[in-house]
């Protein structure tokens, strides 16, 4: 069980292995996660849904994504721990963003951090990489810019949302990002991306061209069933699962049947 690093990303893509990453918030689904062989776990903003109850994932703090950083990083210690970059704590501001990739390295020991957007966060992004911090990168559907998208549906379908698409990969692979997540554009466009640059390119909604996937854990494990974008695979029905387990339960205390002689001291 060798530690994955983001070196060994970049080996994985020259191989033509697929890099399988998903995202976790706390210590005990990450330690679960990390046993099972997954190459990347993604604290994702996305926290701010599934964890929070936000809508968007704006909301989410810095103190917030730190405090669910520390926990899974302690759960897990083959997969690379990638930290998604909340909104407000980086774009603006290189000085800011710097500070704010430095307080999740050295707070909750993880060895990535992620950022939204192309040429506009350029400097940003070439602040916190001189500090040695390896930075994933993110084009596409960006979620923390959803107010200036105003839908979550699909990205770069013209062709000059595309062809900046494509020079932000460029740009983020010149700059020195070590990988590059594509969020729900069309698969053609990933498929080319993910040949035109040399470091890993992981898809979400992107099509099967691309050196990886990630999904959100609590959407594959049909945690959360409102959410059925055609791009979802659901591997287990988690809903169900937990609601029929809890039901039980409450059925086995107002019939007394739990605890049992069995189950007491
Ligand atoms: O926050 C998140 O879960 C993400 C992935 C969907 C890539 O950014
Ligand atoms: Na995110």
């Amino acid at each position: 069980r060798r530690k994955v690093t983001t070196h060994r990303l970049t080996e994985m893509k020259q191989r033509g292995e697929k890099i399988a990453m998903l995202t976790a918030y706390d210590y005990s689904m990450a330690k679960l996660i990390d046993e099972a062989g997954m190459d990347v776990i993604l604290v994702g903003d996305s926290a701010s849904n599934v964890m929070a109850g936000n809508i968007t994932t704006l909301p989410i703090t810095l103190d917030q994504m730190i405090y669910h950083a520390k926990s899974v990083v302690k759960g897990v210690s083959r997969a690379l721990v990638v930290v998604d970059l909340p909104f407000g704590s980086y774009q603006g501001n290189s000085k800011e963003a710097l500070a704010s990739a430095v307080r999740i390295m050295k707070e909750s020991h993880a060895e990535a951090v992620k950022m939204e957007g192309g040429s506009e966060i350029r400097e940003s992004i070439e602040r916190v990489l001189c500090a040695g911090i390896p930075v994933m990168g993110h084009l596409g559907l960006t979620p923390q810019s959803i107010n200036k998208f105003g839908t979550y549906a699909v990205r770069a379908k013209e062709e000059a949302e595309a062809n900046k698409l494509i020079e932000d990969a460029k740009m983020l692979e010149e700059i020195g990002c070590f990988a590059l997540v594509l969020e729900k554009i069309p698969a053609a466009l990933a498929s080319r991306v993910a040949q035109e640059v040399s470091i890993p390119v992981i898809g979400i909604g992107a099509g099967g061209g691309t050196d990886g996937q990630v999904l959100v854990m609590h959407d594959m494990l049909g945690i959360n069933k409102g959410f059925s974008p055609r791009f979802l695979r659901r591997y287990a029905d988690l809903s169900t699962v937990i609601n029929d387990a809890v039901a039980c339960y409450i059925d086995d205390v107002k019939t007394g049947d739990f605890p049992n002689s069995s189950e007491q001291y």
